[in-house]
């Protein structure tokens, strides 16, 4: 395979033209009713312009009650498919691909959504809402399931190129993966299979709608980064049942609502502290990919391998030197990036061209805001603005 930054790669059926990913970005960039906006295709087609291979949206709302922020979008409803189709029908003339996030907040969605009763695998108190949420009944489960199909369905309606389930971070898929939010008892907690369980189950839904062509792809937590919370190990083997069940790619992240910042760490101002979650992304790939030593156990191998599912490494990469390391020494196949696209949306294009090295977003972590994210540098440090 070609482990060039700017060789193509292909996730299931879907043909990517390059190994940058624009990872999820809530862009707060919806209408009232949280339809999503033409201010948002500009965004993306500034991305696809300026030579991402693979777009991943922000948050998009599989439940009317899992909305976790202000200004996200919404999927909850075929009322929502037109306002998709522009953006998906804007960004036709490029060779970007554009797969739509589908999540529900669980316990992190915000109490406005969800009438300040919000739900989750076991009513584990969320500190950030001061809100205990209520434990979900298997009538419930069930019916989120359905809901995450029926958004992959939506999706597809609107032209995405494919999805991503959103398991990381806290929300609804990420609790009940996490042995930190999953208490129950039942066949969905306990085990990391029965934890596992909703994620396999959400896929086989999808697929029944959608098909098998149609990627799936997911954003998994790999380490909650608190006490006892999930951890490598259990996400090793989460991955692996996804490999098994038919995932087109998994994105490797980490962090929840109880430990933020952690998945979107400040300050990253040395090659050292950049790309935080390879190490667990290696380990992940490993356990996807199929080579002579991984099947016996051991660290996998340059000759012979056969990659089964990619895996996208999340979480402070800025570096072309850090890009090319992490897929010349297969701690992943994909490179993804949220900040820095907020402020350089062309960064591939500069890359290509040598105009750059790295990155120059400082990681300030002030680039959210309710009327549309932006870097909030611009301006001070004698800096340009951001087209
Ligand atoms: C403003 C903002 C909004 C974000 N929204 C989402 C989101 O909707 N879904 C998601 O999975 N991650 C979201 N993230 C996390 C990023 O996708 C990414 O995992 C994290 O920022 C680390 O990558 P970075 O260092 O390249 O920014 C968001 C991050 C920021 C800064």
């Amino acid at each position: 395979m070609d482990r060039n930054l700017f060789g193509p790669i292909r996730l299931g059926t879907m043909e990517v033209p390059n190994r940058f990913v624009r990872s999820a970005t809530n862009e707060c960039l919806t209408d009232k009713g949280d339809y999503v906006t033409d201010r948002l295709a500009e965004l993306y087609e500034a991305l696809a312009r300026g030579g991402v291979g693979l777009i991943i949206t922000g948050y998009a709302y599989v439940r009317a009650d899992g909305k976790s922020s202000t200004s996200q979008a919404a999927i909850y409803d075929d009322k929502f498919i037109p306002a998709y189709k522009r953006i998906t029908e804007r960004l036709r003339p490029y060779p970007a691909r554009i797969v739509l996030q589908i999540a529900h907040g669980g316990r992190q969605s915000i109490p406005s959504a969800c009438n300040g009763s919000p739900i989750a695998p076991s009513p584990v108190p969320y500190p950030v809402t001061k809100l205990t949420p209520r434990e979900m009944t298997e009538d419930e489960i069930l019916e989120i399931i359905r809901s995450f199909a029926q958004a992959a369905r939506r999706a597809r309606e609107a032209g995405f190129h494919g999805v991503q389930l959103h398991s990381a971070h806290g929300y609804l898929l990420s609790q009940f993966i996490s042995p930190f939010t999953n208490r129950r008892q039942d066949k969905w907690g306990g085990s990391v299979e029965n934890r596992a369980r909703i994620l396999l189950e959400v896929l086989k839904a999808c697929r029944k709608e959608v098909g098998k062509e149609f990627p799936v792809l997911i954003k998994l937590n790999s380490d909650d980064c608190i006490g006892d919370g999930l951890k490598i190990e259990d996400a090793v083997k989460i991955a692996s049942m996804l490999g098994k069940a038919g995932i087109d790619a998994v994105e490797v992240s980490g962090g929840i609502g109880d430990s933020f910042p952690s998945a979107c760490r400040p300050d990253i101002d040395s090659p050292g502290k950049e790309a935080y979650f390879s190490d667990n992304a290696r380990k992940i790939r490993l356990a996807l990919s199929r080579s002579p030593e991984s099947a016996l156990g051991g660290e996998g191998s340059a000759e012979g391998e056969v990659l089964s599912v990619p895996v996208i490494c999340v979480g402070g990469i800025r570096s072309r030197e850090v890009m090319e390391s992490i897929i010349s020494t297969k701690k992943a196949d994909m490179v993804s990036m949220s900040r820095p696209f907020i402020r350089e949306p062309d960064l591939v294009e500069r890359f290509r061209k040598g105009l750059a090295e790295k990155a120059s977003c400082i990681s300030c972590n002030q680039c959210w805001h309710p009327k549309g994210i932006r870097c909030a540098q611009i301006g001070k440090q004698g800096l340009g603005a951001m087209d």
